[in-house]
């Protein structure tokens, strides 16, 4: 089983948060990619690229509610040509802060409710990080991904001996 760490960030940390996490994870999969999202679009979850595959939306939040400049093509492409997702497995890494508490993590829930849509399917509780905590994303969320992956691949009856 592969994990394709989708980025959407406007200062780094959702990069820095998926550089951790492939770093930290690999005992768990055959292999971890990490994609900006600058330049992608609804392709990047053709069947041929989502086979045994898991992808890992981490994203911030900025404007108002708003996905990162570099996730704008994608989450728009998600809406203007609409796929049936179903052979798609997700998770979401939502990086926010709750100074903006009408538009905590939005990015992330953004994503979580147009992937849903196109009949993708989440696996877990959409992971929130709070900046104003004071906690490090990057620890955190190394953290929630070791548990949600074994939690996912054991969901999907795969192990990292069969990856
Ligand atoms: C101008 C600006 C707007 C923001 N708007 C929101 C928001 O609406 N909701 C939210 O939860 N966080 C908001 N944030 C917080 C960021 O999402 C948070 O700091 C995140 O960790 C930044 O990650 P990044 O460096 O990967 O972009 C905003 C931050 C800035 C600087």
């Amino acid at each position: 089983m592969k994990l394709k760490i989708l980025v959407g960030t406007m200062t780094s940390t959702a990069d820095y948060v998926a550089q951790a996490i492939q770093m930290d994870c690999a005992d768990l999969v055959s292999e971890i990619e990490v994609l900006l999202m600058d330049d992608l679009d609804i392709s990047v979850f053709d069947a041929a690229n989502a086979e045994d595959a898991l992808y890992l939306i981490c994203t911030s939040t900025y404007g108002s509610g708003d996905v990162p400049d570099n996730a704008r093509a994608l989450y728009e492409s998600l809406g203007a040509n609409p796929q049936f997702l179903g052979h798609v497995r997700y998770g979401v890494i939502a990086l926010g802060d709750r100074t903006y508490m009408q538009t905590f993590c939005f990015g992330g829930k953004k994503f979580d409710e147009r992937l849903t849509d196109l009949g993708a399917q989440r696996i877990g509780d959409v992971w929130l990080h709070d900046a104003s905590s004071g906690t490090m994303p990057e620890t955190e969320g190394t953290e929630w991904c070791r548990t949600w992956l074994a939690g996912a691949l054991q969901t999907l009856g795969a192990s990292s001996a069969t990856a």
